[in-house]
């Protein structure tokens, strides 16, 4: 099973991601927990301080995750569950925030993105997207001090368009404007729903 954690900074995807792996081992399951960007390639976070073109970013992000798909399929092979913190609905989402005014719209910048994804595309089983207003997740992580993605108007365009990927894939939604206890409360219910262990 192919899992992935979505949604913008301070949603908590990182704490819900290890609770999980807990959760999935305790029930016996052998669980490999991954993220993106990767250091695959190279380190992709060591770049995303300088002012590249969107067009650069995508492509990066991207051709880091064709590497990492390998990787992935190796484990789901292996009979892995595989929990991965942030996947390409990140790509569509932050690189969509900035893409859409270029591409004239959501939907256009979002079917730019899949074309490319597609081809070498693996598709999560389940997408958790963990919802939260860019004030309360900013609050939540000011102490981590990361300035170049930390500014609220751009976070605020990049939950725009996550909310607009809710309507068009299919994510297991989550309120996590709340406490990471509640959040976690409404994830396992609704993987008790799906009969997820
Ligand atoms: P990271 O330190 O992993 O933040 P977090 O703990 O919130 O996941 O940094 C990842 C940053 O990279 C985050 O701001 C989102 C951004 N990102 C993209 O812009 N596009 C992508 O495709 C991915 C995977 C990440």
């Amino acid at each position: 099973m192919f899992i992935t954690l979505e949604g913008i900074d301070g949603s908590g995807k990182t704490s819900i991601a290890s609770m999980l792996k807990e959760k999935f081992e305790k029930s016996g399951k052998n669980v490999y927990l991954t993220e993106e960007p990767t250091q695959i390639i190279f380190d992709v976070k060591s770049i995303m301080e300088k002012e590249l073109d969107i067009y650069t970013r995508i492509f990066i992000f991207m051709a880091d995750r064709v590497e990492h798909i390998k990787i992935i399929k190796e484990k789901l092979s292996s009979g892995y569950v595989v929990i991965c913190d942030r996947y390409v609905d990140s790509t569509f989402a932050y690189q969509g925030a900035v893409l859409k005014n270029f591409l004239n719209g959501y939907e256009n910048a979002y079917q730019y993105m899949n074309n490319i994804y597609r081809p070498f595309s693996l598709e999560p089983d389940i997408i958790i997207y963990l919802d939260v207003d860019p004030k309360i997740g900013l609050g939540r992580i000011k102490s981590r001090k990361r300035e170049y993605f930390e500014k609220i108007e751009y976070l605020r365009e990049v939950r725009n368009f996550y909310i607009h990927l809710s309507k068009i894939r299919n994510y297991i939604y989550i309120d996590s404007n709340s406490s990471l206890e509640d959040a976690w409360k409404q994830l396992t219910q609704k993987l008790i729903n799906l009969d997820i262990p």
